[in-house]
């Protein structure tokens, strides 16, 4: 039996998962049941990433230690994937002993190897966004490119992974392996990033210590990626004494896929196979790197109340509505959009309308016209060519079922089903039963059509087995289908020679009112808004004193004018009425407002600031904004009847 071994990323627990972590899961365990459909040996890896900073500060947020915070999140997570009837084989979780002490050894072995290196990181970093900024990324004067926030130079003593060594080799690997990373837009993007040349990568960190310790060096904690991505291997025993299932799955595996989102697509294709060279280990894995699920309104936040949770929709539609939903709705490789119309339209059209139809509509003919029971009748008649027809497409669709199904297209193998299930639905318009009941001369064929459209549910049944987990055992057992003509094998037209079907079968999919329930999926997104008194929670600094409070001129200023700023995006330039003058003052805020929107309004300037120059204008203060969840910057503006020049204190 050849093998096949697939992953999903380790999610970071830090939230509840929403529709965008469930996506990539379903896919993946679709995709393993379709592989034991091949008769393949199947094993299925997901699990969550429980260490870092980040991780560290959700714990603290919800009034956990880390490990607490953990702890309830694996059980949380654990259960959605329950609900949604997720079959995987092994739940790795970073903080199990079975992972850190192999991703201890690992960084010993790539230390002793000189594949990392103690040296000096010292660079522009954004305490904000928690990230170093090259000289060339920087806005002029020190800006944060991100949250145009001021830049501070942080130098910390930290290991390297040497990228730079193996960067040649990453890219012939590459070049020699065509099918490695997929689809092939995000192939060249890699590509064009090694070949713009890699900086040797820091792997450790000595600001927290929520993570696994350099056990030569234990001040340092290893970088939450190096940490990451060897789950890969730690769950097989990599490592260990115990290394059977790596043996199996991995050094003699016959395929290995990584599925994960676009935006982690870099440590996937650059760090985790550099690592592997590193540990002397075969890249075994194929990469597939899939787009995300957007919100009319831009990305799922909470408090945009556009977050929409699977066991909301798992509820009220049922399991199945949900798991074909999530892998129809994304194309290969692109970004995809939820709306509530949407989800409730697919359903009804594929599902209601196209395929519940057919069966129920086939089932109520052979009951009412022979009793339940039809047999496989051949011999020719008007309407063989019809059936012919039908046989040849199911015939056809097959085949390209599987080829989309093996290159990751989801999308497209299901909407090969559903041509097949419109096809079926056609040999009822063709054939008309109806009228070829009432003549008893046609009973033959007659029989020959019912059995046609039985055998062509059989077979559209077999292929809808990966997605609708609920829906394909009892339309079997509502055709008395056996377990051996459910497997690929017995895709075949003929290969059952009578059929015996249940007098009804129980609705499949209710029909649904696109108007009514897309209100209802938009009440439960509302509904996940947080409460207004939900506590929020900031980074504290140190204490300080009043002095060097009353060190800030704080002064309301009035914008006269307001103008893009000719060299750069993200920034906008004011003209600022202080009192004493007219300054001009550059500001990143061009992301959340048009120029003309803060013209004639009061605000709150810093007039001491040291002047610097953005982008080739001086600017002379500062604009107060507050920050809101989702890191948009809103001015303060203040009371129209202050006057320029008015003290803040
Ligand atoms: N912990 C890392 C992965 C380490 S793997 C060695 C991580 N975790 S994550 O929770 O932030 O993201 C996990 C996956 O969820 C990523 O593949 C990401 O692309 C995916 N998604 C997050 N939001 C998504 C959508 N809205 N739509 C589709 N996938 C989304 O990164």
């Amino acid at each position: 039996m050849k093998t096949f071994y697939i992953t999903t990323p380790i999610y970071y627990p830090s939230g509840k998962y929403h529709i965008g972590s469930a996506y990539t899961t379903c896919l993946c365990d679709s995709v393993k049941k379709y592989k034991q459909l091949q008769n393949y040996d199947a094993r299925f890896l997901t699990g969550n990433d429980e260490h870092g900073q980040k991780m560290a500060e959700a714990a603290s947020d919800n009034g956990r230690t880390p490990q607490e915070h953990v702890d309830y999140m694996a059980k949380l997570s654990k259960e959605l994937w329950s609900t949604l009837k997720i079959d995987y084989d092994d739940f790795i979780r970073t903080t199990e002993e079975r992972h850190e002490s192999v991703v201890e050894k690992i960084f010993e072995k790539l230390l002793a190897n000189d594949d990392i290196y103690l040296g000096e990181y010292s660079g522009h970093y954004c305490l904000s966004c928690e990230a170093y900024f090259t000289e060339t990324q920087l806005l002029e004067g020190n800006i944060c490119p991100d949250c145009g926030r001021e830049t501070k130079i942080l130098k910390e003593e930290t290991y390297f992974l040497r990228l730079s060594k193996y960067s040649d080799r990453l890219l012939k690997y590459i070049e020699d392996n065509p099918d490695f990373i997929f689809p092939e837009s995000r192939k060249n993007e890699v590509v064009q990033f090694v070949k713009s040349g890699l900086n040797d990568l820091s792997v450790s960190r000595t600001a927290f210590d929520w993570g696994v310790k350099v056990k030569s060096n234990p001040k340092h904690v290893i970088y939450v990626w190096i940490d990451a991505l060897s789950n890969y291997i730690t769950s097989l025993g990599y490592g260990s004494s115990k290394d059977d299932l790596f043996q199996k799955y991995w050094m003699n595996g016959d395929e290995v896929v990584h599925v994960v989102g676009k935006d982690i697509l870099r440590f996937h294709a650059i760090y985790w196979p550099i690592m592997l060279m590193a540990l002397d280990l075969p890249i075994k894995f194929r990469l597939f790197a899939h787009g995300w699920y957007m919100m009319k309104d831009g990305k799922m936040s909470k408090s945009k109340g556009n977050v929409i949770y699977p066991e909301q929709l798992v509820e009220a539609y049922g399991l199945d509505a949900f798991r074909y939903y999530i892998v129809r709705e994304l194309s290969y490789g692109h970004d995809g959009e939820f709306t509530p119309e949407d989800y409730i339209k697919r359903i009804n059209t594929d599902l209601v309308n196209d395929y519940a139809n057919l069966v129920s509509r086939t089932i109520s003919m052979v009951n009412k016209y022979f009793d339940g029971t039809v047999k496989n009748a051949k011999h020719d008649h008007d309407y063989k060519k019809f059936e012919l027809e039908l046989e040849e497409t199911s015939k056809h669709i097959f085949e390209q079922y599987q080829q989309a199904m093996d290159e990751f297209k989801m999308a497209e193998a299901l909407s090969e089903i559903s041509a097949l299930v419109k096809r079926t639905n056609k040999l009822i318009d063709d054939t008309f039963p109806w009228d070829l009941a009432k003549d008893d001369s046609k009973k033959d064929v007659l029989e020959s059509v019912m059995y046609h459209l039985l055998e062509s549910i059989r077979l559209i049944t077999i292929l809808y087995q990966p997605f609708l987990l609920e829906t394909t055992p009892k339309v079997f057992e509502g055709l008395n289908v056996g377990e051996g003509l459910r497997v690929f094998t017995s895709y075949k037209f003929g290969e059952k020679s009578v059929y015996q079907v249940v007098k009804k079968l129980p609705h499949l999919f209710p029909r649904l009112d696109v108007e009514k329930e897309s209100e209802k999926i938009k009440v439960m997104m509302e509904s996940n808004k947080p409460k207004e008194e939900e506590k929020r929670v900031f980074d504290m600094k140190s204490e300080i004193e009043y002095d060097d409070f009353s060190k800030l001129d704080l002064i309301v200023g009035h914008i006269d004018d307001a103008k893009a700023h000719p060299n750069a995006d993200k920034l906008l330039v004011f003209d600022v009425n202080t009192g004493d003058k007219v300054r001009t003052i550059v500001s990143g805020i061009a992301k959340f407002y048009k120029p003309e929107d803060l013209k004639n309004t009061n605000v709150m300037v810093v007039v001491n600031l040291k002047p610097v120059k953005l982008r080739g204008i001086l600017s002379e203060g500062m604009i107060l904004s507050a920050e809101d969840k989702d890191g948009n910057l809103k001015v303060i503006e203040l009371n129209n009847e202050l006057e320029p020049g008015d003290k803040i204190s």
